[in-house]
């Protein structure tokens, strides 16, 4: 089954981004890594990155279209973008918000999530391992 790996702004500079935040992989590392981890619980993954609001919004659309589950790194518009969470609210299958950080230790601005209340669940501060686990949680989801 095919599910989406979503990836918001910023996220295509993983591994020269603040290192020091978000590791020295790179997103290249995050794509092989996510391939690898659906393909082990059945699932083939897509993985996406964009810079642009509306484009992240078109492939939500196109993703409670088909009715395909999404991981979702909404990178900042985690923290003020209403549009994509009223994307989100049109889900038709589970959806996971991912973080690479803890938005929750970090700066007061990153402890809102306006999106957290229309995604299944979020997964946060595990590094790159935070996609694995909600590809995991999808999959179990699923079955
Ligand atoms: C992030 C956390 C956000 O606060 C930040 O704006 C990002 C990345 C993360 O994966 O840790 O761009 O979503």
């Amino acid at each position: 089954r095919p599910v989406y790996v979503l990836n918001g702004p910023n996220l295509g500079r993983l591994g020269i981004r603040e290192p020091d935040v978000y590791g020295s992989q790179t997103f290249e590392d995050l794509v092989e890594l996510c391939r690898e981890a659906a393909r082990e619980v059945g699932l083939s993954a897509e993985v996406r990155q964009t810079d642009d609001e509306a484009e992240l919004i078109s492939w939500l659309h196109e993703a409670a279209d088909l009715r395909i589950s999404v991981v979702l790194n909404p990178a900042a518009f985690t923290h003020y973008s209403y549009a994509l969470r009223d994307a989100i609210a049109q889900r038709t299958a589970p959806l996971v918000e991912v973080h690479i950080s803890n938005p929750a230790a970090r700066e007061e601005f990153r402890h809102t999530s306006v999106v957290a209340a229309v995604a299944t669940g979020t997964i946060a501060g595990f590094g790159f391992q935070s996609y694995v686990l909600a590809l995991r949680a999808i999959a179990g989801m699923e079955a």
